[in-house]
């Protein structure tokens, strides 16, 4: 044999030597979910490596992710329900605690890349992205509440601003606003291919965000997110995003759209970003907490394959976790 392939493989040196992918904390966003109050930490019950934070215990946690060298968050609140509206008012709102929290987050560390939500859900009475109106999701009186959110969130300091309502135009609608405000230097990382996945139970949970029940409004996502049948459908999503002046676009779910990341990374040249959702988390723990899986081996293997398949910004409630393990693994 001329080839033989194992000989790269023989020591731990060697495999490391010839290892394509590599991990580290600059790759990795930290999701982190807020609710108004103090003192609180509530572990969220499907998804057990996250937590509900106060304002107070964020700012310790994000403390202590820096000493990992996680420099980058992306925030999303939980909005009390006698705040909650038809059209999301509360989202733009000068009193707004989401709002309020990011000048006091960046206050108090300039340095980190704080990434906002853009969309109507956590706000609206009826649990959907967009306002619902005869019944149907109304695409462009929505796309009028995302500006104003988006401006109130660029003027509260969130540097990069995630649109993750998919109704279209809206990455263009923003950016015309964002500049005109005079915010021409707050980013726009789009949730492009945003797919009606069955993934985001946990996030809803945690967020209290999932469409209310009640006949005369939509179920599910499926009128604005996309089929998960549908790979050609995310190149015009990115087509239309890039036109329209996004500046990351994004893929999730994550491990089960691999194939959607690696074609917007070998068509596109923005960052590719890859949001690993609540779900895709959340069934990873709970077989590993039955026994089924080994935690140490499956959790580092999943965030490879998402780096692997070409994505620049991987958003994953493990990156903590990951990082502490590599420390543990080092010492
Ligand atoms: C809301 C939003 C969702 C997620 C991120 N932003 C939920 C949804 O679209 O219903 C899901 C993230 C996750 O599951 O981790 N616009």
């Amino acid at each position: 044999m001329i080839q033989r392939p194992r000989r790269n493989r023989r020591t731990e040196s060697i495999r490391k030597l010839t290892q394509e992918t590599t991990l580290s904390a600059d790759d990795f966003v930290m999701p982190l979910f807020l609710v108004e109050g103090s003192g609180i930490n509530e572990r969220i019950e499907s998804l057990p490596v996250a937590y509900r934070r106060s304002l107070d215990e964020i700012l310790i946690e994000i403390e202590y992710c820096l000493a990992l060298r996680i420099h980058s968050y992306i925030l999303f609140p939980k909005i009390p329900d006698a705040l909650k509206d038809k059209t999301g008012s509360y989202s733009y709102h000068a009193d707004n605690y989401y709002l309020h929290a990011a000048r006091e987050i960046k206050a108090k560390f300039p340095h980190i890349t704080l990434i906002s939500d853009v969309a109507l859900d956590p706000y609206s009475i009826d649990g959907h992205d967009g306002i619902v109106s005869d019944g149907i999701i109304d695409n462009d009186s929505s796309i009028e509440v995302l500006v104003k959110m988006a401006i109130a969130q660029a003027e509260a300091g969130y540097d990069i601003l995630g649109p993750s309502d998919m109704m279209d135009g809206r990455i263009g609608a923003i950016r015309e606003g964002l500049d005109q405000a005079g915010y021409t230097d707050v980013g726009i990382m789009s949730y492009t291919a945003k797919y009606a996945s069955g993934f985001y139970g946990p996030f809803r949970d945690a967020l209290d965000s999932a469409p209310v029940e009640d006949d005369s409004i939509p179920k599910d996502k499926k009128t604005y997110q996309m089929d998960p049948a549908n790979s050609r459908e995310a190149i015009l999503e990115a087509e239309l995003d890039t036109l329209e002046g996004a500046d990351y676009l994004m893929v999730k779910p994550a491990v089960h759209y691999l194939d959607i990341i690696r074609q917007l990374k070998d068509n596109f040249t923005q960052p590719i970003a890859a949001y690993h959702v609540s779900g895709e988390c959340a069934m990873l723990i709970a077989a590993c907490n039955n026994g089924w899986l080994d935690y140490e081996v499956t959790m580092p293997e999943t965030l490879l394959s998402i780096k692997r398949a070409g994505a620049d910004v991987i958003i994953t409630y493990f990156a903590k976790e990951y990082l502490l393990l590599q420390k543990k693994l080092q010492s």
